[in-house]
């Protein structure tokens, strides 16, 4: 299995905390998303819009909290997008993500992508990596070599924004298998 999804890894309330913050900054921090090489205001993110801002300690705690307990602590953030490895998105009604495969780093590293829904709209807005639907809910924890594995959002259906934080590491190669099979380590 290529996504390895750790159900409830935050509570309702430190979902909500997130929630609240994003939705705090969407001016501050967030700018139109890519779909179809057209910047769409249906998708906000923190990826390209994060140059000389921080976001706030809650923020950093989480992320720090995430990369301790997947393991990839002692790896590089991901630098390039966002800030402190750390991106944002806020999808509203119609906004989607077309297929793609993140990145890698400048020096050809594969990036691990820890994610969380903090907040699922209405309908719609299903995650596919390497072609299967992932199921998650808000508070799953759910990581995958995002820079390797294709992966896709649908059209967000629903007045309630989904609101998805991502952090995670840039994984030496040599250390690939091992962090893409660390379910079965922890078991
Ligand atoms: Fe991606």
């Amino acid at each position: 299995m290529n996504v390895k999804v750790y159900k409830n890894f935050l509570s309702n309330d430190e979902c909500q905390m997130l929630n609240n913050i994003a939705l705090a900054n969407t001016n501050n921090w967030f700018g139109f998303g890519l779909s179809h090489n057209a910047f769409i205001d249906t998708r906000l993110t923190t990826r390209l819009y994060m140059e000389n801002k921080t976001y706030t300690q809650e923020v950093l705690d989480v992320s720090k909290k995430v990369r301790a307990f997947v393991g990839v602590d002692k790896f590089p953030l991901i630098y390039d997008h966002g800030s402190n490895g750390v991106v944002v998105s806020i999808t509203y009604q119609n906004g989607d993500v077309p297929i793609h495969q993140d990145p890698k780093s400048a020096k050809g590293l594969p990036a691990y992508r820890c994610n969380i829904l903090t907040q699922t709209n209405e309908d719609g807005a299903e995650l596919y990596v390497d072609g299967k639907k992932i199921n998650v809910e808000a508070g799953d924890l759910h990581c995958y070599m995002a820079s390797e594995l294709p992966h896709f959002v649908t059209t967000a259906k629903g007045k309630t924004p989904r609101i998805m934080y991502m952090f995670g590491a840039y994984i030496p190669k040599e250390y690939w298998s091992k962090y893409e099979f660390k379910e079965t380590e922890l078991a």
